[in-house]
Formats: structure tokens, sequence, C-alpha cells
């Protein structure tokens, strides 16, 4: 059969259309395939397989992975029926074989279709795995399936995606359920998220406490509690909130997420992020006092008992290679005038409290290895110095990851910007309450976690990628689903497909029809095709008199938010849903926001005014006070107006403009913003417009 290689690139047409090659007496129909992630390679060729009643299959693989290949086939809408022999005229074959040309991923897969037989081989149970997850979306368009082949194999070796179950408790059959859409599009790994303040989720059976209290609150909210009382109550209490895996809800859903290729790696915070821990077993905190703290006592020797104890329970259940350890967020405090802590960083000569936490980590590294596991943590394990074997998740941007493959680690990039899910996916005023933040599908997709800074060898390191849902804000399991679809899908593409055959146009085609398909299984996924998208003043720049001109800071910007640095207010580009998308200028100090632009000659002006954005959860609020006045020397300031704003406390996510209408000349403006006595906070500014 004469083939035409259509994958050259993948801007798959939306209508089919028919080739006519010269060199050649077929005609090719080249169609759309709805595939997710897209395929590396397919290649049109003539006819189709048609699916039917009669059709039959059979599989050739190990015993397990025979297992689970038929029962993911047996189990779907096929329609078709297992046969040992090959006899039928209308059969489909599943076959590991030894070898594949031109793949070189264990995961990969071959797909042939011709008029009778419809062939997957891959060189693994993973991979024959992903070549029916492909096959099952072809049959979902169609029982027809277009006579293609299809040469496909993961970008990364590692694509996850982390659930927060502390925040939050979701039962292991709504887990299984996440599990089988993530295999559908060929995720690898589930970080499960097990521990934290808001509650403890693992059966230790040497700590019992940590299940009969620590798994336990006062309220089902995690907002409500977090900011009630903050307390833990028993598990017989009638009014606890709750609850947490035994290890044989644990061994079922390991086992069920490896007969769909899936990893569960268990996270087990510390050393900070304990407070739940350290109420069960105050012991082990720097003050003994429950409630009091959140990291550990990294001083103590029954710490690293209490860690190593927890640690062999938890390797009993999860035979995953990772464990990951937290390690984020510590805030060192107490270690700094605990008697304990202090001996052990003068015993060990360690220089400050970030070495102390480097020599937790570098101990539970060693104590995993001797094991057969690998630490994997959040990037703040790089601080200190990082344990040898120790593979890294950079998630506050990409620095860490970038420091991580350039000292020879390997990397998951999961960087806030791109793969947070927990912020805002539309306009915030048409969702549920979220974190704060924008991250609509669009920029999910654009994400490339390969810097083109680094060399080929540093490439390499980069291990995967991983999407993450923080559970603060979100109580329940459809809101799981709405929070996690389809951006964590579009994840799975950026995890699996090579960059070059990626297009968001295309993925916006297949997205929107996936979310009916999700929709019809079941899942609550977010309704793209109403999507609104980015705050219409961020959508195009804006011109105005003071565009491009000098800006003077009388109060520093918050280095943490500093956007576009000393342009950012005259740049022309005004902020959209989320502070932190570089156009939004932080300032935090008392002094608010007090800058001075220069006109460069004396202008008539009409208008001076600045967009500031309110969301309290993170401690954004609105200014108290607008003063605005202009000079022509740059000295002697006439105020314009001085606009009075009463700022209260809400769950919106809110803009406000203050500014000045009129007419009057000036060279110079300067623009005051006072934050509110009462809640202080950031406050955050885009662009300040004269007109
Ligand atoms: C994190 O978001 N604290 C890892």
């Amino acid at each position: 059969m004469k083939s035409f290689n259509f994958f050259s690139s993948v801007s798959l047409t939306a209508l089919a259309v028919i080739m006519n090659l010269a060199s050649c007496t077929q005609d090719v129909v080249e169609g759309k395939l709805y595939v997710t992630p897209v395929p590396s390679e397919v290649i049109w060729q003539k006819g189709v397989f048609r699916i039917t009643p009669s059709t039959t299959f059979s599989v050739d693989a190990s015993e397990a992975d025979k297992n689970n290949i038929e029962s993911l086939i047996l189990a779907s809408s096929l329609g078709i029926k297992k046969s040992e022999n090959n006899k039928s005229d209308n059969h489909i074959v599943l076959k590991v074989v030894g070898a594949l040309h031109g793949l070189t991923s264990m995961e990969g897969y071959e797909l042939s279709v011709d008029d009778d037989v419809l062939k997957i081989e891959a060189l693994s149970g993973a991979g024959l795995f992903y070549g029916v997850q492909t096959l099952l979306q072809m049959a979902s368009e169609s029982p027809e399936i277009p006579a293609v082949k299809i040469n496909d194999e993961p970008r990364f070796q590692y694509r996850g995606m982390m659930l927060d179950v502390s925040r939050h408790f979701y039962d292991k059959e709504f887990v299984k359920k996440q599990i089988d859409l993530l295999s559908y599009y060929k995720i690898n790994r589930l970080h499960l998220h097990l521990t934290d303040a808001a509650g403890w989720r693992l059966e230790i059976k040497k700590y019992p406490r940590l299940t009969e209290l620590a798994a336990w609150r006062t309220k089902a909210v995690w907002k409500d509690w977090w900011n009630g009382d903050r307390k833990y109550c028993e598990e017989t209490d009638p009014n606890a909130h709750g609850g947490y895996y035994t290890q044989d809800d644990i061994r079922e859903l390991v086992a069920y997420a490896s007969q769909k290729y899936i990893t569960i790696i268990p996270e087990i915070e510390m050393p900070a992020h304990s407070e739940e821990v350290l109420t069960a077993y105050p012991e082990l905190s720097c003050t003994h006092v429950p409630y009091k703290q959140a990291d550990f006592c990294v001083g103590n020797e029954k710490v690293y008992e209490f860690l190593e104890n927890v640690l062999l329970e938890v390797m009993e259940i999860f035979p995953s290679e990772y464990i990951h350890i937290g390690g984020d967020e510590a805030g060192k405090a107490s270690w700094k005038t605990c008697r304990l802590c202090q001996a052990r960083m003068k015993e060990e000569g360690l220089k400050d409290v970030n070495e102390l936490q480097s020599y937790m980590i570098h101990r539970m590294e060693k104590f995993l290895n001797s094991h057969g596991r690998n630490l994997l943590g959040w990037d703040e394990i790089l601080e200190g110095g990082l344990a040898p074997n120790a593979t890294v998740m950079s998630w506050r941007g990409t620095e860490g990851g970038i420091k991580a493959v350039k000292a020879g680690h390997k990397t998951i990039m999961t960087p806030g910007q791109y793969c947070y899910f927990d912020g805002y996916q539309d306009a915030p005023q048409t969702q549920p309450e979220a974190i704060g933040g924008y991250l609509p599908l669009s920029k999910v997709y654009s994400y490339n976690p390969v810097p083109d800074s680094l060399s080929k060898s540093e490439k390499e390191l980069i291990y995967g990628v991983q999407g993450n849902l923080w559970t603060e804000y979100v109580p329940t399991k459809e809101h799981v689903e709405y929070m996690l679809y389809p951006r964590m899908i579009a994840l799975a593409e950026v995890g699996w497909s090579r960059q070059e055959n990626r297009s968001w146009e295309d993925f916006h085609i297949r997205a929107l029809k996936t979310v009916d398909q999700l929709k019809q299984k079941g899942y609550n996924a977010f309704d793209l095709k109403n999507e609104v998208g980015n705050r219409k003043e961020a959508q195009s720049p804006i011109e105005h008199l003071a565009l491009g001109k000098k800006v003077k800071y009388n109060a520093s910007a918050w280095k943490n938010y500093p956007a576009n640095g000393d342009n950012t207010l005259t740049d022309g580009h005004r902020g959209g849903w989320n502070y932190n998308d570089r156009m939004w200028q932080g300032f935090v100090t008392k002094d608010g926001v007090d800058v001075v632009i220069d006109l460069e000659t004396e202008t008539e002006i009409h208008s001076i005014a600045a967009d500031f954005m309110q969301i309290c959860g993170p401690g954004v609020f609105m200014p108290a006070k607008a003063i605005i006045s202009v000079s022509a020397d740059g000295e002697n300031f006439t105020q314009l107006v001085e606009v009075d704003h009463k700022v209260v406390k809400d769950d919106a996510v809110s803009f406000k403009n203050f500014g000045w209408k009129g007419k009057t000349k000036g060279r110079y403006v300067r623009y005051q913003a006072l934050p509110s006595k009462e809640f202080g906070g950031v406050l955050f500014v885009d662009e300040i417009v004269v007109l």
C-alpha cells in the first residue's frame, strides 16, 4: 500500500480533504484525527477498518499486561469479543514485541490499519495500553477507523497530576474515576498530597493519633476552618469532618492505577506544613505545644525516628520509585531559638537554618535510598544544598528546575504560572471562588517545559511535567473535576506530544469536543464553549500621553511583583484577571504607590487614572485613598483630586478605576495611592493612563 506522510505539520485540517497523489494511482483520504495527545506521526492510507459486533481481538503480552489490556477493551464501548485465533477477517491484533523501528520510548506504540486487520504493537504493556487508548479515541468518533499508520511515543517520561487530598478529602472511588480519565490521556503519574495542616490522610499503624485526630477537623469547608478556629477533633466527634485512606484503600488504589499504567506517588510533608502532626504528637515540635507550629523540630532525634517509621509504612504500600517529602515553605523560625536545633547545627557545622533543612533532607534521602527509593521534593530542597540523588519539582517558576538540571539532577516542571489549576480559568466573576490568579486553557497549552537556555545534556534532565490541583477553595468532587478539565488534558498533550506537532488552534477544536464527551461520561468539566477570556482592558495595548515616559518612584515597588520594572506603569499594557501576569505592579509598604511621571514637555491634560484590583484571600486590597497632582517643574505640585474609598473585605475579585477628569496643564504627574489602615495588604496597579 502506498502511503502519504501527512504529519510533516500537525495542522490537521478540520474538513476531510481528498488528496490526489501524482505518484500514486490510489487516492488517499486525509482526515482529521481527534486523538489527544496528538500523536508523533500519522501516515494516512487508503481504506477503513470497520468495527462491528463480529470484530474480534487478541492480546499477546505477559499475563498481567494481557489482563490489563483485555479489561480495558472489554469495559470500553467498542463492543468487541476476545478471540485467541486470528482467523476472523475483522480482527484487532495487540502485541508486545521485542523491537519496533523508529521508537525510542518503552511507552511508544505503532498502530496500523488495513481493511482486515488493525494491529497495535508496542515494546511494553504500557505502550500497548496507550495504543488502545488511541484506538478508543478514534472509535469514539466513528466505528470506521481510517486506514492510518501511527507511530507514537511520549516526549517526556514523567507526565503527572497532583491532587491535594488534605485541604479536602476525596474518597477512593473518586480517585479511581480520575485515574480512568488520566490514563485515557496517557498520564502516567498521580501524586497525592496526603498530609498538610488541613488533615492527615493516610493510616499509619504505628501512629494512630494521625488518623484518630489529625485527619479530622471542626469544619467541612477549608476556608471556614482556616478563617475559624483551625482546630482538629476526634474521629468519634459527631461534628468531625475529614477522612483518610486505610492502608487497604491504598493497596486497592495502587493496584487499580497500575492496571492503567499509572504510578501513585505519595507525598508526606516535612519539615513544614505539619500542624496536624504536631498537634497529634506535639513532642515532635520545638515547643512541644500543640497548635503552635507548622515545622518539625529537626534537631530532635525522635523526629527522625517518627518520620522513618512513617516512611517504612508508606513504602510498604506504595511501590513507587519516588517518595515525595514536600520540603516547601518551611518557616524555620522556631529552629533559630530551639535548643535541640541549635545544638544540631553546632554539631554538624551548619551555618544557617537553610543548611539545617538541607541536613534533614539529606538524611531522609539516605534513608529512602537505603530502601531502594528516590527522594522527590519541591524546589525549596535546593536551599542549603541539594541531596545527591534528589529529583526537584520546580513550582516557584522554572528557576529551581534550571538550577537542578545544571547541577546534574532530574527535574519535573510544574511552575505555578502554567501548572497550578487552583487559579481561575476564566473571568473570576463568572467562576466559583478560586485562590486567585488566572490560568486559562490557552496558557496551560502554551507551556514548553524545556527552556531554550539549557544545553542538550541539561535538557535531557527535564524528566517531565505535572499539573497540580491544590484544593483550599475546592470543597467538592464536582469542583475538582471543574478545575482539572480540560486544563489537565492540555497538560497531558504538553507532556506527551512533540513541541513541533502542537497547535493551539487544533487543540482548541479537540478540547471543545472533549468537554462535551467528558460531560457525557459524567465529568463536570469547565464549559469551554462559553469561555469569556481575559479582562478586555488587557487584550490590546493603550495609547496615551504618558506612554513610554519615565517614572520616578518616591516609594519602591515590591520586588516580589516588579512586573515590567520601572516601565510597567507607562508601558501601554493593562493587567488581566491575574495580578501575577507581569502587567500589574505590586506595592506593599505603608506609603503605597507614590510615583511621578515626566511627560517631558508641558502638556494639556484631561484625564489621569489608574486601575487597581482586589482579591482578599492572598491579601490584595484596594487603596483607601488616591491623590493626583500636577506640576510644571517637578517640585511644586498642585493637587487635582483626592479620592477616598472605603475598603471592604469580600470574596470577589474586583477592579476599580481611581482617577481625575477635567482640564489642566503640566509636565509632571504625581500619582499616590495609600493602603487602608484596617487591611493594609498589597496594592496592585497596572498603568497610569494620562489623556
Ligand atoms: C507549593 O505550592 N507550596 C508546592
